[in-house]
């Protein structure tokens, strides 16, 4: 199929990307023209696991980018909006996914063929049919079920294994409103594993993306929470509690050859310093503004939220705690992307710990593997070494707090050992086992480390979950 996608994000490249290395013709629309120059020279313009050899295989041939929206939607059989649907605080802002509604209509009027139109950006229930619609037929002059079709298409991928993901998805929820709109969206996915497809309305659609984020944020800041009353109680560690939690055969089922099961949604209730990322934050949020207008408080999903907003003082808290006054120490903040496998900081917790503890007047060494230049713009310099590698960053510091679980971290307890140095390791994402390094403290942990010793060996596999379904 000959595809044009709107808005070149992370969702819209590797969209088109993936779809582009099936054999789809896709040309990518962006109103930023450096943007559009970095795909047609084949360079991905963030950094994503695995796009930049999927841009290498597919661009010119199958990919293409452009800024001229009218010329790509006007050559394509299906268009694809996914443009930005950021919350402005007040509600989740339409106007990028309208505009670009009203462009793509435009486009269309006077084409004679049927052309679908497919919402990929993540609006609130009732917006495709309500109000995106609407849009399109007007400024298209078409009326939807005859010369236009409208289908809402969520995206499920996780940022840092995006193509993965969307290569191989777990389930495509097509939403629509007539048998065409279905059949084209069976024939784009056509090639991509063999996922459950989930037919349905758009509203039910949209719902179902909202729902889902909502639920893995829950049990993010669930986990947080009993994290959170660990660390007031001697002798507990968090990640032991979940653990135990986790061996519920109904989390985690034991096969009939004994063998047991981790499905990945375990990774979502470990204890650590809060979720960030474009999605979860935003998407809960705007679920939540959502459901205030028609009369329902969302009360848990205002809780999810707010236990999570809490985590970063909690964690420069009890560095302090730890530490005493941090006013004039040295402080290495290892990860500032919001998890590991992109250079997305949007709402990462790394942001708001580095103020925190800029502001109670530590000094800061600052390392991320691919995120550093995204930081600078948003911390500045005053007070913030930006360090070449991981050696460079625990240089001569008091702590180290780690924010983000990228795998070279795991190196950190070899290279203390090489440097002979005890400096205090925060372990935000409780990825270092706990005897690894001669200082740790980290989320969850009761507050008196001398017990801590005392526990036996955790039992705990401190490798991410092994067998993943
Ligand atoms: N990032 C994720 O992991 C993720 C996952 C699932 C769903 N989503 C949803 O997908 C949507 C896109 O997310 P993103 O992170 O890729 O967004 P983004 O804000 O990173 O990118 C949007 C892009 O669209 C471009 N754009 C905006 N209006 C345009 C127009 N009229 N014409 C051409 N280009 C235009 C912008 O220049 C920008 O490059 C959002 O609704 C988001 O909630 C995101």
């Amino acid at each position: 199929l000959k595809i044009a996608i709107i808005g070149t994000g992370n969702v819209g490249l590797v969209t088109g990307a993936c779809f582009a290395s099936k054999g789809h013709e896709v040309v990518c629309v962006d109103l930023d023209p450096e943007r559009v120059s970095a795909i047609n020279e084949a360079r991905a313009p963030f950094y994503e696991v695995g796009l930049q050899a999927l841009l290498e295989e597919t661009v010119p041939d199958q990919l293409s980018a452009t800024v001229d929206l009218e010329t790509a939607v006007q050559g394509a059989d299906v268009s694809i909006i996914a443009v930005g649907t950021p919350n402005t605080g007040s509600g989740i802002d339409l106007s990028q996914v309208e505009t670009a509604a009203l462009q793509i209509g435009k486009a269309l009027r006077g084409r004679v063929d049927y052309q679908l139109v497919i919402v990929k950006s993540s609006v609130l229930p009732g917006v495709t049919d309500g109000r995106i619609l609407p849009i399109l037929e007007n400024s298209s002059g078409r009326r939807a079920g005859e010369d236009l079709g409208v289908a809402m298409n969520p995206e499920f991928l996780r940022e840092g294994q995006a193509v993965e993901d969307f290569l191989e998805p777990d389930r495509i929820v097509m939403g629509g409103s007539e048998e065409r709109t279905w059949e084209i969206q069976e024939r784009l996915f056509d090639g991509f594993g063999t996922p459950e497809i989930v037919r349905t309305t758009n509203a039910t659609a949209e719902t179902i993306k909202f729902a889902s984020n909502a639920l893995l944020a829950t049990m993010i800041s669930y986990s947080n929470e009993v994290g959170n009353v660990c660390s007031t109680v001697d002798g507990v560690d968090v990640t032991d509690v979940l653990r135990g939690v986790h061996l519920d055969k109904r989390l985690s089922p034991v096969l009939e050859n004994g063998e047991r099961v981790e499905p990945g949604f375990l990774s979502y209730l470990l204890a650590g310093c809060g979720f960030g990322g474009s999605c979860l934050p935003k998407d809960v949020r705007s679920f939540v503004d959502f459901g205030r207008e028609r009369g329902v408080p969302m009360e848990m999903l205002r809780a999810t939220l707010s236990v999570n907003a809490g985590q970063p003082e909690r964690l420069v808290e009890r560095i302090e705690r730890r530490l005493g006054s941090l006013d004039g120490l040295s402080i290495a903040i290892l990860g500032l992307s919001f998890k590991p496998g992109t250079s997305d900081i949007r709402e990462t917790p790394s942001i708001p710990v580095a103020r925190d503890l800029l502001g109670r007047g530590a000094r800061l060494r600052v390392f991320d593997p691919v995120a550093q230049e995204a930081a600078r713009a948003e911390l500045g310099e005053s007070g913030v070494y930006y360090s070449t590698g991981l050696s460079d960053a625990i240089d001569g510091v008091d702590a180290i707090v780690l924010m983000t679980s990228w795998p070279e971290f795991r190196e950190l307890p070899r290279l203390l050992e090489e440097k002979r140095v005890t400096p205090l390791v925060f372990d935000g994402r409780r990825m270092l086992d706990r005897k690894s390094v001669a200082h740790y403290d980290g989320i969850g942990l009761g507050p008196q480390d001398e017990r801590l010793d005392q526990l036996p060996d955790s039992t705990i596999d401190h490798e991410p979950i092994r067998k993943r379904v």
